[in-house]
């Protein structure tokens, strides 16, 4: 949901010394505008048509398009009628349409990069995109790139990391470059969002409301140096732009005490000019001149600071009219570049809403419930099952020559309707209200994509079994006022299934580390009784300790699907009866204990001056690379993930190979020292890898990458490379990372540049992040 505006913040200066903080401390004063004009980039020709219209247009008519209107959708802007400019509808979210209905619940993106695969992200980016478009929806408030990026060796209480892919800055990076080419192919707008350094939800200090929200609530400022902010949360934003991201949306919280949206820094010296992004942006507004000179081109979703406002402004001199023209091409760029002027379904739908038409400023919309899902069902299906992680096995997966199983837990059964959380989906896990039930397949708040059906774990399991003859025998509760049902049916199984889980939301950080509603006791207690081994099937959208229960002596599987979306049941039978090899791996590690984290590691007060701080003092090393930099050893870590097969490594090389940029839609303006652009490939490494179990599979082969010694402030690894590929049993085949020049470079902060720096580089390829069998080492003596 869109927060509502607190206060109105004019306050230009940031708060923090700019010492502290190199390059993040400049912003244009009143009536001067020092950011860049768009001139379009590769879509030169949609930019002189939005310049010829531009001169045609009256000062209200310009005001109007940057300015949110009331209309059908999530949001609206207003278009200019008499020109046939109709405005631009946009909605919610990363894992499908949000408020509406006859569309897919997709895997959120944090479960969808378990599968490692390139090719299967890029689909369900192609097959969202066209969903949207089947709505008439203009722009997707979506992909999550990097905002949160997953601070989360750090934090792994954040409440929306499972809305984004990874920690990992490279994972990250290219499932964000894949997800917008692919959505924009179907002619939608994406919105890559938060920008920049979302990496908490706001501190609250005020009681729970009587729906058991919070209240009281301040944005965080996030405060960060230049090379972190380079290296580690600007390169999947880099990586969007790159592929032609229309929009972007800036965040909600501050940077080094700066409203994200007004901070000149980052929307027009590192967004538009660094970057060179030729689109436009909108997001948090807390002001109009502030804004609209720092580089924020749009507002919505209401009208509060633009509008009647900017117009003022204007009228004023506060802002030249020639950065209002800039921000009204902008919008009007990409708009024409994507063709939505003349080939674009109208907007059939309305925000939820069961009636079937609604007047709005005199023009009835009508709901026309288009069925817009196709056979996404089954490519959902594929991405859910490819992307279940396989964390342990003592071989009772595949299930094989049983006849009876137990089920067990509230999390296999189906889960309320939609409206049994309210149309937010912001069901809260301590609420008395609104509390969720049934299986969590996506988490809530606007990463929550609607579900026409849930196929349950306990359906889809019935169907299956009932095929085989196997008797399924279930206690869909996790209270302990069920143990003894409980207990009895777990004594009679050959096999017992528990289900637990987690469910994040939006605008709610994580207390603690644990499961839902006593996960943990619902398992050790199955285990205590059942008659076989207990496999444990976890849906959640995060951090989960397991260290009480993972290693009792009956635990014999235990699978990680994430948050897998509607076709949750189906895609866990695919795995559990072996007609899916699992091939997942965590796009995160998973520690031991809270202590793995460093103390503090979320803000959690309201700190001494006007709002609370979160310093990003562990620089570069979140994640694994903490866990490396501090020797410090995770249950699971980043990479890792079971097969029914086993796979060898063999052949490992790495040579010299120029090829040039062929992918970036758009190029960023990125310094960098050297002939060669920043992304040309300049070495390739590759590897063979052969399947040597008894099942064909897949297997996902990673590249991990140090820099020379020299660089005293890198973490020791950083993965730079990945590729999945399907085997029979006994075949071989070679897999290859291109190595980009930024893929081996460092952000050098006294040049402000990109460089490669020179010495041994070592590379590693292997199975997971700590299973690294296959070392080489490079001498790199040139900058390319
Ligand atoms: C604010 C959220 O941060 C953003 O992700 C969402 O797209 C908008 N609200 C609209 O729901």
């Amino acid at each position: 949901m869109w927060s509502p505006i607190k206060t109105a913040l004019l306050v230009l200066s940031p708060l923090i010394p700019s010492a502290l903080i190199p390059n993040f401390d400049k912003h244009s004063s009143n009536g001067t505008y020092d950011g860049p004009f768009t001139d379009g980039g590769v879509w030169s020709k949609a930019f002189e048509h939005a310049k010829e219209v531009t001169k045609h247009l009256s000062l209200e008519e310009k005001v109007n398009l940057t300015t949110a209107v009331t209309g059908p959708c999530q949001a609206n802007s207003g278009g200019v009628p008499r020109l046939d400019i109709p405005g631009l509808c946009f909605n919610d979210g990363p894992s499908g349409p949000r408020y509406t209905d006859f569309v897919t619940q997709w895997p959120s993106e944090f479960t969808a990069a378990a599968s490692f695969d390139r090719e299967l992200i890029e689909g369900r980016a192609r097959r969202i995109g066209k969903e949207f478009r089947g709505k008439g929806i203009n722009v997707e408030l979506g992909p999550v790139t990097g905002g949160p990026l997953g601070r989360s060796a750090v934090r792994p209480y954040a409440g929306r990391n499972w809305e984004a892919f990874t920690p990992d800055p490279y994972l990250s990076s290219t499932l964000s470059f894949l997800t917008v080419r692919g959505m924009q192919q179907s002619g939608l707008i994406t919105c890559a969002k938060h920008y920049i350094l979302y990496e908490q939800e706001p501190v609250c200090d005020g009681p729970l409301d009587d729906e058991g929200g919070r209240t009281g609530c301040e944005d965080i400022s996030s405060e960060v140096d230049d090379k972190t902010m380079k290296e580690l949360y600007l390169p999947s934003f880099a990586e969007t732009v790159r592929a032609g991201t229309g929009a972007v949306m800036c965040s909600y919280n501050k940077i080094n005490g700066t409203a994200a949206c007004e901070s000149n820094d980052a929307l027009n010296r590192v967004l538009k000019e660094e970057l060179g992004f030729r689109g436009f942006d909108f997001g948090a507004t807390h002001s109009t001149v502030a804004s609209a000179l720092n580089g924020m081109d749009m507002e919505l979703p209401g009208e509060y600071f633009y509008g009647q406002r900017l117009l003022q402004a204007i009228n004023k001199g506060s802002i030249p009219e020639s950065r209002l023209d800039d921000m009204v091409q902008r919008i009007l760029t990409p708009w024409y570049a994507s063709q939505q002027h003349t080939n674009y379904p109208r907007i059939n739908y309305q925000k939820y809403d069961l009636s079937d038409s609604k007047e709005v400023n005199g023009h009835v919309w009508t709901n026309e419930h288009v069925d817009v899902r196709k056979d996404n069902a089954i490519y959902a299906r594929k991405v859910a099952a490819e992307s279940t992680v396989l964390l342990k096995n003592s071989g009772v997966l595949p299930l094989r020559g049983i006849r009876r199983i137990g089920v067990f837990g509230t999390d296999a059964d189906y889960p309320s309707t939609l409206s049994g959380c309210g149309p937010d989906l912001f069901c809260l896990v301590g609420s008395k209200r609104r509390y969720w039930n049934g299986t969590v397949t996506i988490g809530g708040g606007s990463g929550a994509a609607y579900a026409d059906y849930i196929a349950a774990p306990i359906e889809a399991m019935s169907l299956r079994a009932r095929q085989s003859g196997i008797r399924v025998d279930h206690v869909l509760q996790n209270d302990p006022a069920h143990y003894g049902s409980m207990a009895w049916i777990a004594y009679q199984s050959e096999v017992c299934l528990v289900f637990v889980s987690l469910f994040l939301v939006e605008g709610w950080d994580r207390e603690h580390l644990r499961l839902d509603k006593k996960g943990e006791d619902l398992i050790k207690h199955v285990e205590k009784n059942c008659a076989g081994e207990v496999v444990v099937v976890m849906h959640a959208g995060g951090q989960v300790i397991v260290e009480d229960w993972i290693d009792l002596p009956k635990i014999g599987a235990v699978l990680f699907a994430g948050y897998p979306g509607q076709e949750t049941g189906n895609a866990l039978v695919d795995i559990l009866w072996g007609d899916v090899n699992p091939s997942a791996k965590l796009p995160f590690t998973m520690g031991k204990k809270a202590e793995d984290w460093p103390k503090n590691n979320i803000v959690r007060d309201m700190g001494k001056g006007h709002y609370p701080v979160s310093k990003f003092t562990e620089g570069l090393a979140i994640d694994y690379k903490w866990f490396d930099k501090h020797d410090i050893n995770p249950r699971f870590e980043f990479g890792y993930g079971l097969s029914y097969t086993n796979f060898e490594l063999s052949g490992f090389d790495i040579a010299e190979m120029y090829e040039k940029d062929q992918d970036s839609i758009q190029r960023t303006n990125e310094r960098f020292k050297g002939e060669r652009g920043l992304y040309d490939t300049l070495y390739v490494a590759r590897v063979n890898v052969t399947n040597v179990g008894k099942v064909a599979g897949a297997e996902v082969v990673q590249l991990y990458m140090s820099f020379p010694k020299s660089e005293k402030d890198q973490p020791p690894k950083h993965l730079r490379g990945y590729g999945k590929k399907y085997l029979e049993v006994g075949q071989t085949t070679t897999i290859s990372f291109p190595l980009r020049k930024k893929d081996l470079s460092i952000w050098d902060v006294k040049q402000q540049l990109w460089k490669i720096p020179h010495g041994t580089f070592t590379f590693r390829v292997g199975t997971s992040s700590r299973s690294l069998p296959l070392k080489l080492e490079v001498d790199i003596q040139t900058y390319y």
